[in-house]
């Protein structure tokens, strides 16, 4: 199963991506999430996309498309995908388009979860993320049962340095820009699935499931 997740900064795809990875056995591949992983390890990469990050900009075609590129070759990747952050750009579609056909694969559904603008402010100021597990919560939407700490395991939740006002208005402005010629892009190639992510987690879920239970 090749599957993309789209939606604006906020719109929920990682949340919705931890419920799709419980039940089939594809890797969940996030680019913000490489980032973050190279910035804490201080790699090359890791300094140069920070640089980007920190500003709410999109870090270069080539550098994002590479690092994609490198780890849908893995091993775990060959049977599917669960692609979360990318494409972001007409440009890293198309080369996604093209390392897909050189291994005779295609993406089989791209689905586009809805939220409107002004809920997204709202969504991303109040996220909070567990250290150890990397769980997600929101302080309103989806707290956790003791404030500051993660159900799962105890760990402490931390704030993104991305989820401050300034640098969220300026993710959702650079990423509302790219949206439509993208979902332009998908649409064409008759793959886009548009939910609307606006109700409840749970309900959410259930459309995406749906989606993917009839592929
Ligand atoms: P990335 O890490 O991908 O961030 P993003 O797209 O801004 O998306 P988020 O992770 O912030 O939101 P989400 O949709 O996953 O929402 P979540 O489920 O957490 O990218 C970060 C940066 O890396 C970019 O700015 C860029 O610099 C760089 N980058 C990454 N990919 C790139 C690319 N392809 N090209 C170039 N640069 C790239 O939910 C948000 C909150 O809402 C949570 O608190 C959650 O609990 C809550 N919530 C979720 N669903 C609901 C719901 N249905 N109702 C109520 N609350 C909800
Ligand atoms: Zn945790």
């Amino acid at each position: 199963m090749n599957i993309i997740l789209m939606g604006l900064p906020g719109a929920g795809k990682g949340t919705q991506a931890s419920e799709i990875i419980k039940k089939y056995p594809i890797p969940h591949i996030s680019t913000g999430d490489m980032f973050r992983a190279a910035i804490k390890n201080g790699t090359a990469l890791g300094n140069e996309a920070k640089s980007f990050m920190d500003k709410g900009e999109l870090v270069p075609d080539e550098v994002t498309i590479g690092i994609v590129k490198e780890r849908l070759a893995e091993e775990d990747a060959k049977k599917g995908f669960l692609l979360d952050g990318f494409p972001r750009t007409v440009e890293q579609a198309e080369a996604l388009n093209d390392i897909l056909a050189d291994a005779g694969r295609k993406i089989e559904a791209v689905i586009n979860i809805e939220v409107q603008e002004e809920e997204l402010m709202n969504r991303l100021t109040g996220r909070r993320i567990c250290e150890t597990c990397g769980t997600t919560y929101h302080l309103v939407f989806n707290p956790p049962k003791v404030e500051g700490i993660c159900d799962i395991d105890g760990g402490k939740l931390y704030q993104r340095e991305d989820d401050n006002p300034e640098t969220v208005a300026n993710r959702l402005s650079v990423n509302i820009k790219q949206t439509k010629p993208l979902l332009d892009f998908y649409r064409a190639q008759g793959v886009l699935k548009n939910i609307d992510g606006s109700r409840d987690i749970q309900d959410v879920t259930a459309d995406v499931e749906s989606i993917l239970t009839n592929l």
